[in-house]
């Protein structure tokens, strides 16, 4: 995602309420953070947040936290939340690298949308779905494992049904074409970019013991 510097990025981070800072200290204990016992499900890459925001507004026994490496995109997503907030989103900047220092054995779902696409064969270990992902997904996952994936590109999504699937996960509902299908779907800013231009949104889900 590009975006011109959000100059006041940082000043948008510090007075966010529902930024959660130093992340770390609350390994294992992100049920208290939300005050319930719901379930948690992230979002990598969230981007400018409307996906999320839309999600957590319909689920409200769910926790939802929006993940995003970059400043800029997430001061971005948190103006998309603050014109709603929700007391069941919170969002984190965390380059998902990272996320098994953060996160205990506690995340009952992860959604992957419009994730880079790094086509190059030499940089197939970024994709957010490579087995180095999976193995540190693996230890983020309180129980059965759900990886929830929207993508336009399809090197990425074939990848990821070669990843996933080699990695034990058992993939169900895929769609190459989301949008013809019944299936209850909130858009991303990049989902409505791409379909507008006419390019198919792919799906799937992957579930693991
Ligand atoms: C192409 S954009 C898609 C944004 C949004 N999900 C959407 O569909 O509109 C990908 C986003 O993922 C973020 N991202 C990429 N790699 C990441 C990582 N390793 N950890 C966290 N965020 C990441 C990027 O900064 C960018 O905002």
């Amino acid at each position: 995602m590009r975006l011109r510097n959000v100059k006041n990025a940082q000043d948008i981070l510090n007075n966010c309420s529902f930024l959660i800072n130093n992340p770390q200290n609350y390994k294992g204990d992100f049920k208290k953070l939300f005050g319930n016992n719901n379930p948690i499900h992230i979002e990598i890459g969230m981007g400018k947040g409307k996906f999320i925001s839309s999600l957590a507004a319909a689920n409200p026994n769910i926790n939802y936290i929006g993940i995003e490496k970059m400043s800029s995109i997430l001061a971005r997503g948190i103006q998309t939340i603050e014109k709603s907030p929700l007391d069941n989103l919170k969002v984190m900047r965390l380059d998902a690298l990272e996320l098994a220092d953060i996160f205990a054995a506690e995340i009952d779902r992860i959604y992957l949308n419009f994730s880079d696409p790094w086509p190059k064969n030499r940089h197939a270990k970024r994709r957010l779905t490579s087995h180095t992902f999976l193995k540190i997904y693996d230890k983020i996952f309180a129980g059965q494992k759900v990886i929830i994936q929207k993508t336009d590109n399809d090197k990425l999504f074939e990848s990821s049904i070669e990843f996933l699937s080699t990695y034990g996960y058992i993939l169900k509902n895929i769609s190459l074409d989301l949008h013809k299908t019944d299936k209850k779907n909130y858009m991303t800013e990049y989902e409505e970019k791409f379909s507008k231009k006419g390019i198919k949104i792919k799906y799937l889900e992957a579930y693991k013991d």
